[in-house]
């Protein structure tokens, strides 16, 4: 990125994970230039043939053809809609979800998010039980109360802060909901599209959600949403809708991401790249603590990293991320990025410490 003096920055924060491939790449371009001289929206009245092609391509690289696609525009529209199809489903209506976690701000997404400062009366009328991440024993002791529809789940939490399920527990939790009849809701809106290595986040731990939902990185800043839904679930007519959701340009810059994120391996970067930034980041005397995998990563310090953020951005001309946990350092960059650019950041990083 260049500024209006000329100055350079390199972006390690992306619009909060939202740059998966790089701010304008050049097949990104022209993909969303050629759709714009054919069509650039029409409503969910017509059919669309590019939403086909995006679903098998994207059930495809994912592993996770078993699932249908609904589209949408944004995170919270569509956790909005997984836990309505999880209400849908099992005609139950309260849901489980976690300590830290972040799910959007609208109705049911933002009663799911553990922050009451963003919940008006509205919100807070939605039944909600919040527990802490891991504790299994109080999983259980909500969802035998069996009026559960959802549980919703981040493989890597985002904005609260890079901490993350064990694979003990997302198994276990996998396995209670199968049990309870509810259905498991997999956030991956910030750490699926590859940005933890694998394709989603859960995928790290060998367990099968019920619904996933996707946003952010699927764009790379266009706006589109997605839920993904499992074949046994059935989506009938009129649960879902929206009027702008799997629009033509929305199709066209999510396969534009998916084509690149194939052609340039970009998973296997990611995975490299952040192995290479855990080893770095052990020379570093100040940081207490690397967290998350891949190209989703935090830096955990015994200080809040507010002025550090701010000599990055002003002296270094390097964008960073803070977190719900004041003392983590956010580190989100496309995922395209290399060696050369983290030899960079630490360079910096070791400066302004
Ligand atoms: C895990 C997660 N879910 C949902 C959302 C909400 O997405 P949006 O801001 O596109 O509504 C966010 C946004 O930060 C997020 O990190």
């Amino acid at each position: 990125m260049t500024d209006d003096k000329g100055q350079e920055y390199l972006d390690f924060y992306g619009g909060h994970a939202v740059i998966s491939i790089g701010h304008s790449h050049p097949h990104y371009v022209k993909r969303l230039k050629d759709q714009l001289d054919k069509i650039g929206f029409y409503s969910n009245a017509v059919q669309n043939p590019l939403q086909v092609e995006l679903a098998r391509k994207l059930g495809k690289l994912s592993g996770c053809e078993a699932y249908n696609l609904f589209l949408c525009n944004s995170g919270a529209e569509a956790n909005e809609n997984a836990l309505k199809m999880a209400s849908f489903e099992t005609g139950k209506s309260r849901v489980i979800a976690f300590k830290n976690g972040f799910h959007g701000r609208t109705s049911a997404a933002v009663a799911a998010t553990d922050n009451l400062a963003i919940n008006a009366p509205l919100n807070k009328q939605q039944k909600v039980s919040i527990v802490p991440l891991n504790d299994i024993e109080s999983f259980k002791t909500e969802i035998e109360k069996d009026d559960v529809c959802g549980v919703i789940i981040e493989a890597i939490q985002g904005v609260g802060g890079l901490d993350e399920p064990t694979t003990i527990f997302y198994q276990e939790i996998a396995k209670l909901c199968k049990q309870h009849n509810v259905i498991l809701i997999a956030d991956e809106v910030q750490s699926g599209f590859g940005r933890s290595g694998k394709f989603f986040g859960f995928q790290h731990h060998g367990i099968e959600p019920d619904i996933i939902t996707i946003a952010k990185g699927m764009g790379n800043g266009f706006p589109v949403g997605g839920v993904l839904i499992h074949e046994r679930i059935e989506a009938r007519y009129g649960m879902l809708g929206t009027t702008f959701g799997g629009n033509h340009l929305a199709c066209v810059a999510t396969m534009a991401v998916l084509e690149v994120l194939e052609a340039e391996d970009l998973l296997k970067n990611a995975t490299a790249l952040g192995t290479y930034f855990k080893e770095k980041a052990k020379d570093i005397p100040q940081v207490k603590r690397v967290k998350g995998r891949g190209l989703m990563l935090g830096l955990e310090f015994d200080f809040e990293v507010a002025e550090l953020r701010k000599k990055l951005i002003y002296k270094q001309h390097l964008f960073t991320g803070g977190a719900k946990d004041k003392n983590v350092l956010r580190i989100l960059p496309a995922l395209n990025i290399n060696m050369e650019h983290l030899d960079v950041f630490f360079e910096a990083l070791k400066k302004e410490l």
